[in-house]
């Protein structure tokens, strides 16, 4: 009777570890939309996100007819926080767009709990420089959830010291439709 209980409680410690909610395939697209907060931000070229053009806030994704996904980013030039609107097209192929934008660039979904956070991979077509980033639902998120993106950057290719933590920075938040701070 002992071992079948030990049994049962393992099965369900391994269902549960298991189905964390954590999706990489056949993703629900629909399911991304909404506000996001950009919690890290990660590229192998530093100089891009340290003071470049990649270095960018999302404030909210939203799906267009015609399958391509908007994302309304902010970012700053000269120190002023600007609107960056993105249009992103659909490649058809499960969660990768593509993106003019200082090039062309195309990003596929890592990973998403929905109600949680997401993870994006965009690579540079041409001079292929990689950047990793991790939004979430709230402002912040777990250290646990910081650690796993620095593991996941650095199995692309990008060390530790090139992960940047923009809850630290000013991600302008006082510039978001509502004024959520
Ligand atoms: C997201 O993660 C939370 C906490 O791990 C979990 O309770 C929830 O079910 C997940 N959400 C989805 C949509 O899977
Ligand atoms: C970013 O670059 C601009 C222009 O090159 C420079 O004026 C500014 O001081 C830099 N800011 C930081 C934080 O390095
Ligand atoms: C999808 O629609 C948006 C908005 O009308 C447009 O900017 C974009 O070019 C369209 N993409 C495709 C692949 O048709
Ligand atoms: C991306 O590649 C294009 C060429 O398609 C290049 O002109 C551009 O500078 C690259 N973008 C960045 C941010 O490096």
């Amino acid at each position: 009777m002992k071992l079948l209980l030990l049994c049962l409680g393992l099965t369900l410690v391994c269902a549960q570890e298991g189905n964390s909610g954590v999706v990489r395939s056949n993703f629900d697209i629909p399911e991304i939309t909404g506000e996001w907060f950009s919690i890290l931000l990660a590229s192998d070229d530093r100089e891009k996100i340290e003071n470049g053009s990649m270095r960018f806030f999302v404030e909210y994704i939203s799906l267009l007819e015609n399958s391509s996904l908007f994302i309304k980013m902010h970012t700053k030039v000269n120190g002023v926080c600007t609107e960056l609107p993105l249009t992103c097209d659909s490649t058809g192929e499960d969660g990768v767009y593509t993106v003019s934008y200082d090039g062309e660039n195309k990003f596929r979904i890592l990973q998403v709990n929905y109600s949680q956070h997401i993870i994006f991979y965009l690579e540079n077509f041409s001079d292929s420089f990689k950047l990793l980033e991790l939004y979430a639902r709230e402002p912040d998120t777990s250290p646990e959830l910081k650690n796993e993106f620095v593991e996941i950057c650095q199995k692309y290719g990008v060390v530790k010291e090139n992960v940047i933590d923009l809850t630290k920075v000013d991600r302008c938040l006082q510039a978001r439709r509502n004024g959520v701070a």
